[in-house]
């Protein structure tokens, strides 16, 4: 897989995928990352890339013409499945959409900034609108931080081992059961008796009994979609 960000911010995103598993994943072949810096695309020789919105309100707007540049020159070069672009008012991301994303081939993903992008890049270019909650960042960075973490820790390889994606909070609607490690015993505070007893069965009736539980006390909305 192949995700290229557009940003004028790419040292927000540089150390989220040069660390631990995206940057196993990029070690393994499993996934491309390309920052692309979004003043490299613009005409302008102070290397703005921003402007004043008409009708005159506050706050800047990323400009069209360096954002289909940047767009224009990626699609050149190979074919892409989504032009993605992070903004507050976009779909609500969850699991279900990242399972999606994690199979495609070619995703671009364009960071919002500032006041917004102008509005014609989203009605030509953009094909997918995301937000990842109902809250508004400095910029769309970390959302596209968030999103690429989330996709490439679904690829079969990126995550030791394949089951425990699988197990994960959301993606049965259902919030993942507790984990313990030793000491069994620490200070009088025990490890449920049913983990230590070696009796396969019982423990995934007991994790799946925990998971049903947390999931109605602390997630009521996921219960209902099951
Ligand atoms: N940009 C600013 N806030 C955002 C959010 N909540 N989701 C995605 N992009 C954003």
């Amino acid at each position: 897989m192949r995700i290229d960000i557009i940003t004028v911010l790419p040292e927000m995103i540089e150390g989220t995928i040069n660390t631990s598993i995206l940057k196993r994943a990029q070690d393994k072949g499993l996934v491309t990352f390309e920052l692309h810096n979004l003043r490299d695309y613009t005409l302008d020789k102070h290397k703005r890339v921003d402007d004043y919105p008409y009708g005159g309100e506050a706050g800047m707007v990323l400009q069209i013409e360096p954002i289909d540049r940047a767009i224009a020159y990626l699609k050149s070069q190979r074919d892409y499945d989504e032009v993605i672009f992070t903004t507050p008012d976009g779909e609500q991301f969850a699991q279900s959409t990242a399972n999606e994303l994690s199979l495609l081939n070619n995703i671009i993903i364009l960071c919002g900034h500032y006041k917004g992008v102008d509005y014609r890049v989203r009605e030509h270019l953009i094909t997918r609108e995301i937000s990842i909650g109902d809250f508004v960042l400095t910029g769309g960075e970390l959302a596209a931080a968030i999103i690429a973490d989330a996709i490439v820790r679904l690829i079969p390889g990126a995550i030791g081992d394949e089951q425990s994606a699988l197990s994960d909070s959301f993606q049965d609607n259902l919030l993942a059961p507790p984990v313990y490690t030793r000491p069994a015993d620490y200070k009088g505070w025990t490890v449920p008796e049913v983990l230590l007893s070696g009796h396969e069965r019982k423990i995934h009736e007991w994790r799946l009994e925990q998971a049903e539980k947390r999931t109605k006390d602390l997630r009521p909305d996921l219960s209902r979609k099951m």
